[in-house]
């Protein structure tokens, strides 16, 4: 039996596997430029975040209808629930959808007819998290919480992600303080590729409660002692990190120190259809990897229930 556990890091097109990517083109007459989901697999191989993001928006071609991205998330839940996984805060990326013509709506309603099911079929729970992508602009952003207003009760909080380095989290200060006027939770991914001052302006300037990766914060000691300190949670995802070159082997990831130095570290699968493994797989893999004991694990997994947002009333951070 695996642990139970929640997932907080996780890109629900990031879950889009080779197979489901077919039938879905299949269903909405894409054509896609691999011969079949053996070849699409085998391209899955990148150099950094960027060449990751590349294939992950082609990819998105094959998402049209709600349909599709109720079936999307139907098929994440049923993996999920066969690794331990009882809570889920899902990230979807908006702007990627419309830019390609398919409404808001249509993505909302898709996701929503699935998780709305969620806890009866899969003993699941689960927020969902809107995200804004940091290389597009400000007022893109804007637009896109504007666009969402009539969606509000359905999203629990706001995200930033996509490329990283050289798209500071201040760019969007004015996008996430209308989040928190609107009483929305705010997380950022900050400290993948970027420097570990980007998980500090996510803290200061975006006022965000918890952290996506922000594993280069141990490049700068002051910040790992105030992330201890103020108990502001880490989502990492190291498989990611192996598959998108920011370490070079899971033996190389920094989670045992992050642990041993008192940080409330949780692990998460990101977007585990492209990089090896659902979230149980990342728990064997650093557990493997690192030698980790159960009673870590066991830390691991109630990390990730106390920096969920299932205590939905209260932020952990003034706004
Ligand atoms: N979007 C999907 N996965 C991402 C990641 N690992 N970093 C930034 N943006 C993403
Ligand atoms: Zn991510």
């Amino acid at each position: 039996m695996p642990v139970p556990k929640a997932e907080l890091h996780l890109h629900i097109e990031g879950t889009l596997e080779p197979e489901l990517a077919f039938a879905l083109a299949a269903r909405n007459g894409v054509t896609l430029p691999y011969a079949d989901a053996g070849e699409l697999r085998a391209a899955y191989r990148f150099g950094d975040l960027q060449s990751f993001l590349d294939l992950y928006y082609a990819l998105m071609a094959v998402l049209r209808t709600p349909e599709d991205f109720t079936d999307l998330a139907d098929a994440y839940l049923e993996r999920a629930a066969a690794q331990g996984v009882r809570h889920a805060e899902i990230f979807f990326d908006p702007q990627a959808h419309t830019a390609r013509g398919v409404p808001l709506g249509a993505v909302i309603e898709g996701l929503s007819a699935s998780l709305d099911r969620a806890e009866e079929r899969y003993g699941i729970s689960t927020r969902l998290i809107l995200c804004f992508l940091r290389d597009e602009s400000a007022e893109s952003a804007l637009a896109t919480l504007e666009a969402a207003k009539p969606h509000l009760h359905r999203i629990t909080g706001v995200g930033l992600d996509s490329a990283e380095a050289g798209h500071p989290p201040a760019k969007f200060r004015a996008v996430y303080e209308e989040a928190a006027r609107l009483g929305l939770r705010r997380v950022a991914h900050a400290g993948e590729e970027g420097p570990a001052e980007y998980v500090r302006e996510a803290l200061d300037v975006l006022g965000v409660e918890r952290i996506d990766h922000g594993l280069r914060c141990m490049e700068d000691p002051e910040l790992v002692e105030r992330l201890v300190r103020e108990r502001i949670p880490l989502t990492l995802c190291p498989l990611s990190n192996v598959r998108l070159r920011v370490i070079d082997t899971l033996a190389d990831h920094p989670l045992r120190a992050m642990l041993d130095a008192g940080l409330l570290v949780t692990v998460n699968s990101d977007d585990p259809a492209y990089f090896g493994g659902y979230v149980g797989d990342n728990y064997d893999g650093v557990r493997d990897a690192l030698g980790l004991s159960p009673e870590q694990l066991r830390v691991l997994a109630r990390h990730s229930f106390e920096a969920s947002f299932l205590d939905d009333d209260e932020p952990r951070r003034a706004r």
